[in-house]
């Protein structure tokens, strides 16, 4: 008689508080379109989703590499061509003293490697608050107690030095920085930039600066690298093709390791034993790199035009609508609004989905202050999808608040 396995295969505990607010949702959005509703999705930053295609020259790229039967293992820390580009990206911003470069599958995997290789048991790191939730839940994985510091809403939500001064314990190991920022869109001033590699240096700590949305500025801000203004700092840049170059689905990422070459060399040989470890990123998709990095950037005015129409009538909605009020974003496609509730903005979320069929993501996925609630929209749909959205949004919150 055959014998049945009886007793559940239960997930390791660690994982109880892996969470990513952004995904997660979807089991709800899901119940919807099963009852034959659209849902209009203000949640995933993925512009293929919308009015927005890859530039053709990276898709001839990876075709022909792909013709030419790149298709076994690449080398594990990136094909040459690519290191080369990247190399010259790193130039082009500034950044003077570079120790190495690496290729990962998206730079989710950068920043699965390179916290990774930092971390010991006891050890925390600086992570903003709000904060891309990824940083959070790897920090959760990896079995490292949270350690937040906030953005401040009132000052355009730059980071606030004092709060990050404050959280600094003796086995904090470094500090993440997201400018671009996901979820507020803040683009980091220069003069912020200086005063936390000021305190990187006081307190030996290595700096991650996630720079994703690089290219994705709408004003006439700069984008700023701290790499570029501290050249003697230990930094991981973070950059990758998912967002400046419309193809989040290839999943190609990198990091920069910058700073002096003997204070790096230890920590960056760890790295390069994770990269090992999981042989190579994506082989023919590598291709797009140089073809992306040194190539027609032409599609990014198009881009950047389309991004900055919807922020400025996300903002306008925002900012003429009782009980909802946003700081304008200046990068990325995000905006992080606040909204004076009287209940959880989780709960706002949820019924504004099975009342309205519209997607946002709730303040508390991300982090905020006490007291306060946000929620996330992406404004990457067009202005008539963000219309009708943001119609049906103010008519949920007047009827449900008054
Ligand atoms: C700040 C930030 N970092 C990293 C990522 C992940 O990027 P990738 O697609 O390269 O893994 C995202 C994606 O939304 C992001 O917003």
């Amino acid at each position: 008689m055959p014998v049945t396995q009886t007793r559940e295969i239960a997930a390791a505990t660690r994982l109880d508080n892996v969470k990513y607010a952004i995904r997660d949702l979807a089991s709800v959005a899901n119940e919807i379109v099963a009852q034959g509703h659209k849902v209009v999705p203000l949640n995933i930053g993925d512009p293929n989703v919308f009015d927005f295609r890859t530039p053709p020259h990276l898709i001839e790229a990876v075709h022909r590499a792909m013709l030419d039967n790149k298709n076994g293992y690449a080398p594990s820390p990136g094909i040459k061509p690519a290191l080369d580009a990247i190399r010259g990206e790193a130039a082009r911003k500034g950044i003077t003293s570079v120790q190495d470069v690496f290729v990962t599958n998206g730079v989710s995997e950068t920043v699965d490697t390179c916290l990774t290789a930092l971390l010991n048991p006891g050890d925390d790191l600086l992570t903003p608050c709000p904060d891309y939730p990824l940083y959070s839940a790897l920090l959760t994985k990896l079995g490292i107690r949270l350690n937040t510091y906030y953005l401040n809403e009132e000052d355009g939500w730059q980071p606030e030095l004092d709060d990050i001064k404050k959280k600094i314990t003796p086995r904090t190991r470094g500090i993440v920085l997201i400018n671009p920022n996901n979820p507020t869109g803040a683009v980091c001033t220069r003069a912020m930039l200086q005063q936390i590699a000021d305190i990187a240096r006081q307190h030996n700590l290595l700096i991650f600066s996630d720079e994703i949305y690089d290219k994705l500025i709408l004003d006439d801000d700069e984008h700023i690298s701290i790499a570029a203004v501290a050249p003697d700092v230990p930094v991981v840049t973070f950059g990758g093709l998912s967002k400046n170059y419309l193809v989040p689905g290839w999943r190609i990422g990198w990091g920069i390791v910058s700073g002096e070459a003997a204070t790096v060399r230890n920590y960056n040989e760890g790295i390069q034993r994770l990269l090992r470890a999981r042989l190579c990123a994506n082989h023919p998709e590598q291709y797009a790199i140089p073809a992306a990095l040194e190539g027609p950037q032409d599609h990014l005015i198009e881009v950047r035009r389309k991004l900055r129409s919807r922020r400025d009538l996300t903002v306008q909605w925002c900012n003429s609508t009782p009980r909802v009020s946003c700081v304008s974003p200046r990068g990325a496609f995000y905006a992080y609004p606040r909204i004076d509730i009287p209940e959880g903005d989780d709960v706002f979320v949820k019924e504004l989905m099975l009342q309205k069929h519209v997607m946002v993501v709730h303040g508390s996925g991300f982090g905020q202050k006490p007291g306060t609630q946000h929620f996330r929209i992406v404004f990457l749909p067009d202005e008539k999808t963000l219309s009708s959205a943001y119609a049906a949004i103010a008519e949920f919150i007047k009827g449900r608040y008054r």
